[in-house]
């Protein structure tokens, strides 16, 4: 069971918040096409045998691209790849590309899951974060993508944004769950260096939410998701029993998978690849038939605490057999003594020999599984 994530490098417009690699363009995708269409050749053998039980076309905008396009990079995939039958396949659709043609054009092509990065359904935050869409355009989006017939279907939303109130992130929530989507994620607001957000926030033209208000926005959250037969599996995912996203879910268990396109990372259980930042060298490098991605082999230490950073952010949390077997009696001891005040202060319980965090724990995952992680000098 392996993944392959394709990463479509294009966004119309740039929303003040976003530090995903894109670029802001009109131009002619050939050039990428072309270059992705290589990397793929390139990198047939990188999953082995393995059987292919999930692709996730994600960007930057994959909307930007015909499905035509789509179906060309998708069955150069199946061409080389041991795609299963039932192979999940993603794409992030973004509103104002959506309409009932493009969307059957796409069940054509068997993709069966799709994610729409709503992030909000008020004006106001659409137009703060520079969004591309409207309100009205993401009802219309979701309408049109479940009246195609799509069962899963899963949206983004954004909370802790500044000057949203807990009144408005609950209608946000409320009129979500009035359509029947299956999966939710959603997201509180990060500043990240280098966003347009990033510089206001240095600037102090922007400021963020404060601690108490994002713990009852996060909250709320869980409690209306909850409520509503919506299963926390990761802190920023919600799914029905069922539709968890088997992507999330793979990166989360150290399945193996391929990374495609500018900024994609690949994982084969010893080693991480990330392919440059950069659409022009990316391009550049594929048709040389050079190297254009760094690689970096996992120690010991960077591969428990890979491990940590990724369970413990999930339901199933740190699974203490796995732990032994994999760290030895040493890496056990380590984070069962270091898990003792955090049971103690009521951020995480022990479950079924899995350490997991309480939704105490959750508010604040960053700090404990800083606390986790081993220097590399130890
Ligand atoms: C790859 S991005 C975008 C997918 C698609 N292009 C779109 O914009 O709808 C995936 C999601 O990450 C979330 N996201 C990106 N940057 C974020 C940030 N700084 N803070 C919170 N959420 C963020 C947004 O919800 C976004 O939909
Ligand atoms: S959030 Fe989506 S549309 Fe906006 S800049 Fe990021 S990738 Fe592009």
């Amino acid at each position: 069971m392996a993944g392959i994530y394709i990463h479509i490098p294009f966004c119309k417009k740039l929303c003040f918040y976003c530090d995903f690699y894109h670029v802001v363009s009109h131009d002619d995708n050939s050039a990428f096409i072309e270059a992705l269409l290589k990397e793929i050749s390139h990198r047939k053998d990188y999953l082995g045998s393995e059987s292919v039980s999930t692709i996730y076309i994600g960007g930057g905008t994959p909307s930007v691209f015909s499905a035509t396009d789509l179906e060309t990079i998708m069955n150069h995939i199946k061409k080389l790849f041991y795609v299963a039958e039932d192979c999940e396949i993603t794409i992030e659709l973004n509103p104002d590309d959506v309409n009932a043609v493009y969307l059957n054009d796409l069940k054509k092509i068997n993709i069966n899951r799709i994610s729409l990065g709503i992030q909000s359904w008020l004006d106001s935050d659409l137009k703060m974060l520079n969004r591309r869409h409207d309100s009205a355009q993401a009802v219309k989006a979701l309408n049109d993508t479940l009246n195609a017939g799509f069962k899963n279907v899963t949206i983004d939303l954004i909370y802790g944004i500044p000057g949203m109130s807990l009144q408005q992130w609950e209608s946000n929530l409320d009129f979500s769950f009035s359509f029947d989507i299956k999966h939710l994620s959603a997201y509180h607001l990060t500043f990240e260096k280098g966003t347009v957000f990033g510089k206001m926030l240095e600037k102090g033209d922007i400021s963020e939410i404060d601690e108490d208000d994002s713990a009852a926005q996060f909250n709320l959250l869980i409690e209306k998701s909850e409520s509503l037969g919506f299963i926390q599996y990761e802190i920023s995912n919600f799914g029905k029993p069922g539709y968890f996203s088997i992507h999330n879910s793979n990166y989360w268990k150290q399945v193996n998978y391929l990374g495609l396109g500018p900024s994609a990372h690949s994982f084969n259980g010893y080693s991480r690849q990330w392919n440059i930042r950069d659409l022009k060298g990316y391009i550049k490098s594929v048709n040389a038939g050079k190297s254009y991605s760094e690689s970096e082999e996992l120690n010991i230490k960077t591969r428990f605490n890979e491990y940590i950073m990724t369970s413990l952010r999930t339901m199933w949390g740190i699974d203490l057999e796995y732990v032994e077997g994999m760290f030895e009696k040493e890496g056990y001891d380590y984070v069962l003594n270091l898990s003792g005040k955090f049971r103690n202060y009521g951020l995480m319980k022990l479950e079924k020999n899995s350490l997991v965090l309480t939704n105490q724990g959750k508010l604040i995952s960053d700090n404990i599984i800083s606390e986790f992680m081993m220097p590399d000098d130890e």
